[in-house]
């Protein structure tokens, strides 16, 4: 695997490569990143993957100082997994100036996600474009265990007409259900022991809906109810269209539950198709 710092030497290396997946993260990796990466070898003759933490997309109180950085043994993994390329920059290779231009996304930013981490999805978005810029590939790969970003980058690589195929990967659980997620390292053992109640209130509320209950708002104040009793502080439960992700108007159509609640100082997201 070759490990590439700035945007020359990466185009350099991207020269006459066939055809190129992408899989981009902030390291700290899982088998959730893992699991995109093998997915990627699938769509292209050349996988890269990027490792950076996005300044950009943490606001002023999130934890980008203390996010996880992990980069020999990400390499390891990442090699492992046959990935051919990571692309690797700095904040100057990536950001040698202040990024002052800036993707703008539409109202969905401002739903769910957007609603608790304000700038976030035009953060994702901006560096997400540029990414796609470096790199060039035909292909890009993104895991639905983050259900927003994924319609976001969707979207905006539509609508910008970019000649990329955006891949989303199944979300990778842990035996007991939870979600893996770089965060779930700041769990302490007891709250590790009780995170798994995410994903339980998910399958409950898949389940009443697959058995005919209608009543959504009720469905998502339990869950939430619930878990706060358990000692969480919820942002949100939410079922929602799979299209748009605005609030359903109807029963038989596609349907996604969508969750946010902080477990300690700790903030956990988790989805279930419907
Ligand atoms: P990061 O949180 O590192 O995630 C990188 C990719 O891995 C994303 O596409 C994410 O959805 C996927 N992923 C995370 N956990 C997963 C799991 N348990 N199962 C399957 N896929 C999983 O998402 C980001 O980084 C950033 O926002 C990024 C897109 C890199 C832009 O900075």
């Amino acid at each position: 695997m070759q490990i590439i710092a700035s945007i020359a030497d990466l185009r350099a290396a991207l020269k006459s490569r066939g055809r190129i997946a992408f899989a981009p993260t902030m390291g700290n990796l899982h088998q959730g990143h893992v699991s995109l990466m093998a997915q990627a070898r699938g769509f292209g003759d050349t996988v890269v993957a990027s490792i950076f933490v996005n300044r950009l997309q943490f606001g002023p109180s999130e934890d980008f100082d203390k996010y996880p950085r992990t980069f020999q043994a990400d390499c390891a993994k990442l090699e492992a997994a046959g990935v051919d390329i990571l692309f690797a920059p700095t904040e100057t290779d990536l950001y040698p100036e202040p990024q002052e231009y800036a993707v703008e996304p539409p109202a969905i930013q401002n739903l769910l996600e957007g609603e608790f981490r304000p700038g976030h999805f035009r953060g994702v978005a901006t560096v997400v474009l540029k990414l796609f810029n470096c790199v060039q590939p035909q292909v890009g790969i993104f895991g639905k265990k983050d259900y927003q970003q994924l319609m976001v980058i969707r979207n905006m690589t539509r609508q910008l007409a970019l000649p990329i195929d955006i891949v989303g990967g199944e979300t990778v659980r842990a035996a007991d259900g939870l979600a893996l997620s770089s965060r779930n390292g700041y769990l302490s053992p007891a709250e590790r022991a009780e995170a798994p109640r995410l994903y339980r209130e998910l399958n409950a509320i898949r389940d009443a809906v697959r058995q005919g209950e209608s009543d959504f708002a009720g469905l998502e104040r339990a869950a939430a109810a619930d878990l706060d009793a358990h000692g969480w502080k919820t942002d949100y439960v939410a079922v929602r269209q799979q299209s748009n992700l605005l609030a359903p108007h109807a029963t038989d159509i596609p349907l996604v539950v969508l969750a946010a609640s902080r477990l300690g100082s700790t903030r956990l997201i988790d989805n279930l198709e419907i």
